[in-house]
């Protein structure tokens, strides 16, 4: 099956909603803020798909005067894990912020997220801090970071 890593486009908002409310049960981001983070200049929406199906995404929000960034969200559809996806859309972000010469990459994680945690820490993230009940379901979050000098394998 042929793979395709693209930004999104506006006609992609709907099918990125589907995917983000298969993949969360809570904080998950509705209609509107896609479609928004779609044209933002300051953000990116990365799709990756198997053929014509959307199986994952990754959100990476920017700011002008910061060389950090941030990765907002990353989820793949639940029957296609496992398959180094997630793997794959984190590495291009990576190699993105590179390109951009970046400082580094910051996420939030919830601390029960095990997979997402293993994740994260297999391609050189960190946890910097710990943030008591940052989730709206009231978990406590995790704060990684991944400074650009940090070499992927
Ligand atoms: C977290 C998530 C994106 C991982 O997607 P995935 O495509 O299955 O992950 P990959 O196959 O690319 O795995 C890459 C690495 O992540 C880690 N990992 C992924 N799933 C894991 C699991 N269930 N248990 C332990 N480690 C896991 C491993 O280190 C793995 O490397 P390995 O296969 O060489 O061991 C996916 O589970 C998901 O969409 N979860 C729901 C949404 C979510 O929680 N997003 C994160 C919000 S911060």
């Amino acid at each position: 099956m042929t793979m395709t890593l693209r930004t999104a486009q506006e006609r992609d908002a709907t099918t990125l909603l589907a995917l983000e409310n298969r993949c969360f049960d809570s904080d998950q981001l509705g209609l509107r803020s896609f479609r928004r983070l779609i044209s933002s200049s300051t953000a990116q929406v990365w799709c990756l798909f198997e053929g014509t199906e959307l199986v994952g995404y990754i959100l990476v929000l920017t700011r002008k005067n910061s060389g950090w960034w941030r990765i907002y969200s990353i989820a793949v559809a639940p029957e296609q894990r496992g398959k180094g996806y997630a793997r794959m859309l984190v590495t291009h972000v990576i190699a993105q912020a590179n390109l951009a010469k970046a400082e580094g990459i910051r996420l939030e994680v919830k601390v029960t997220n095990k997979s997402a945690i293993a994740l994260y820490q297999a391609l050189g993230f960190e946890v910097q801090d710990i943030l008591p009940g940052y989730y709206a379901d009231g978990q406590d979050g995790y704060r990684m970071q991944r400074s650009q000098s940090v070499a992927l394998d």
